[in-house]
């Protein structure tokens, strides 16, 4: 018997329909990348049980608590920001086509539209007003104004060369099941995978059936490494030394939104509308800076009951390899001293692959290294 997890809220939401004629629909707004990417999740029901951009009592009450209208938990708001001119004319009920570089890629049947209070998300949410978060400049730059109402998708967008990792939770749960995964472990990273991550999802699938490989590939910041200079580091990583019948690799497509203990929530969730039965959460998951406390994103699910999370987290500490364990240890496991133990900061690591310089083994694996510093290398010269 299957133990995977009841999608959130209980039902897979599936809002794709490519028959749908828009050709009709008179009016029409312009989303932006992170909308387009939000709708299309939304649709496929990775981001279950929403059915559309959120209205204003489950915003505020998501802002406020963590939680839909209805109680359901739900950490982050999902919103269409649009200007204040484009709003104005809008009526309840009435369709709007949604529209990204002149292509109609979906409908929304309006609810209301509404002027949030952005201070107070961003303090509920990222725990700072400063624009120097990401999380919070995008905040302030995306619009006054937020239209709610239930979507459709009428419209895929390409995949390029994601296609044969672009899994929607109908596939991933189905190929799940068909590996015999009565146990499936999510692994979210926004980085190039090194020994550390390794470390903890080797750890992790010591305990159960399946490891889901599920790198974020949606916006991110602009210093983060790209998402296809990331695929083919991925992919070199699991045919050299991962296990095919135990390891998954699907691509989490959502916008990066560096909000820590509440994006932690968030990812865990949409895992579990993966299929997943269990989530990675490590040192400072989704953080940014120092906003967020190394392991505020591990405490934040005490406020919740495992019945209603659904998806159990698998906590870590930091972990390294340390040269006097000589293998990867843990704050948890190893004894000895900092000056033991190989810790590089991602802005430490970007910096020597942007000047070709390799990492030690003991920090990466040299097929991925390799593979990175080719894909910065053609970065550098488009
Ligand atoms: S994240 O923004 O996607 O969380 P990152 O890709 O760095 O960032 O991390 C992916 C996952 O690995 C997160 O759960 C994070 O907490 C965890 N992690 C990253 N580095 C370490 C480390 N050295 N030790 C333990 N956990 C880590």
């Amino acid at each position: 018997m299957s133990l995977l997890p009841k999608p959130h809220g209980g039902e897979l939401v599936q809002a794709f329909d490519p028959f749908f004629d828009a050709s009709q629909i008179q009016k029409e707004l312009e989303i932006d990348a992170i909308a387009l990417s939000d709708l299309e999740l939304i649709a496929v029901g990775l981001f279950s049980p929403l059915k559309g951009f959120l209205g204003k009592a489950d915003y505020e009450s998501v802002v406020a608590n963590m939680r839909l209208a209805d109680n359901t938990v739900w950490p982050i708001p999902v919103t269409l920001p649009v200007r204040y001119e484009s709003a104005e004319s809008l009526q309840a009920g009435e369709q709007v086509k949604l529209v990204f570089n002149q292509e109609v890629y979906g409908v929304i049947t309006v609810s209301e539209w509404f002027e949030p209070d952005l201070d107070k998300e961003a303090l509920h949410v990222y725990k700072t007003k400063e624009l120097a978060h990401p999380g919070v400049k995008r905040l302030y730059e995306r619009g006054p104004v937020y239209v709610a109402g239930p979507i459709k998708l009428v419209k895929k967008p390409e995949k390029g060369i994601f296609r044969d990792v672009w899994l929607e939770p109908s596939e991933t749960r189905a190929l799940f099941g068909e590996k015999g995964w009565r146990t499936v472990v999510g692994f979210q990273t926004r980085n190039p995978i090194h020994r550390a991550h390794e470390y903890i999802q080797q750890a992790a699938l010591e305990t159960v059936d399946g490891l889901f490989v599920n790198p974020l590939i949606g916006e991110t910041k602009s210093d983060d490494i790209p998402a296809d200079v990331r695929l083919k580091s991925y992919r070199v990583l699991l045919e050299n030394y991962y296990p095919a019948d135990r390891v998954q690799l699907g691509v989490y497509p959502a916008a990066m939104r560096y909000a820590g203990p509440r994006e932690a929530i968030f990812h865990a969730i949409a895992r579990k509308n993966f299929g997943c039965t269990h989530f990675i959460v490590g040192r400072d998951h989704a953080g940014v800076g120092n906003y967020y406390g190394t392991y505020d994103a591990q405490h934040i699910f005490h406020e919740f009951t495992e019945e209603e999370l659904g998806i159990k987290p698998l906590f870590f500490e930091h972990s390294f390899y340390c040269n006097k364990c000589q293998g990867m240890a843990s704050d948890k496991t190893c004894p000895h001293d900092k000056e033991d133990r190989m810790i590089l900061s991602g802005t430490k690591v970007r910096e020597m692959l942007l000047s070709g310089t390799l990492p030690p083994p003991t920090f990466s694996r040299k097929e991925v290294i390799e593979v990175l510093i080719e894909g910065m290398k053609e970065l550098k010269t488009v």
